[in-house]
């Protein structure tokens, strides 16, 4: 069997990542399939569509209120790290929007998710949805969660992927940040991209 194929093939693909871990100034996330069209429901019961964030850069997080410890964490790290850019840059600041995306819409009705989010920072936004909307916003970001435990109790803990998306004023995805170190390492990510 002739191989040569197969090896030059392996070859562009190490060229590729070469190029890409060479210090230049393309966002990690270039070309990644992450993100899309989504329509969820705001605090205020309206709905929310992707298209309403144009022009902004977002910051989309995926978890739930209830979640006893590491959602909350992150988007105090999320809430605090828009408010220092903000102290250092204003303008850029402006143009951020964190979006906090519940995986527990049987428990996090709009109300719900929009007073958790309000904890974080008046521009933080929450939303919820339908089980399918979720699923299907969840999917595209790669986002995975599932219940945990006896699926009959209430006050069941949702297991989930804890990931801080950058996207772009386009919707496409430009790196991931650090919401689980501190707010000012996820200011610093922020202040790399948001121009
Ligand atoms: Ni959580």
């Amino acid at each position: 069997m002739n191989q040569a194929p197969f090896r030059t093939a392996l070859f562009a693909l190490a060229l590729g990542l070469a190029a890409c871990s060479q210090p230049s100034q393309s966002p990690p996330l270039e070309g990644a399939r992450i993100g899309g069209p989504f329509a969820l429901t705001g605090a205020d019961g309206r709905t929310v569509r992707d298209t309403d964030f144009a022009g902004k850069y977002r910051i989309v997080y995926f978890g739930y209120t209830y979640c006893p410890d590491v959602c909350p964490v992150d988007m105090a790290n999320i809430g605090q790290g828009v408010k220092l850019l903000a102290k250092s840059d204003p303008d850029a600041a402006s143009r951020v929007v964190p979006i906090f995306i519940s995986i527990d819409p049987a428990r996090d009705t709009p109300e719900v998710v929009g007073k958790f989010a309000a904890n974080f920072g008046d521009t933080v936004v929450g939303l919820t949805g339908t089980p399918e909307q979720i699923a299907a916003v969840a999917k595209s970001y790669a986002a995975i969660y599932s219940k945990e435990g006896d699926p009959k109790a209430k006050d069941y803990l949702m297991s989930h992927t804890n990931i801080a998306y950058l996207m772009g004023p386009d919707g496409k995805p430009i790196a991931l940040l650090p919401a689980e170190q501190s707010g000012q390492a996820v200011a610093d990510e922020l202040g790399k991209w948001v121009k």
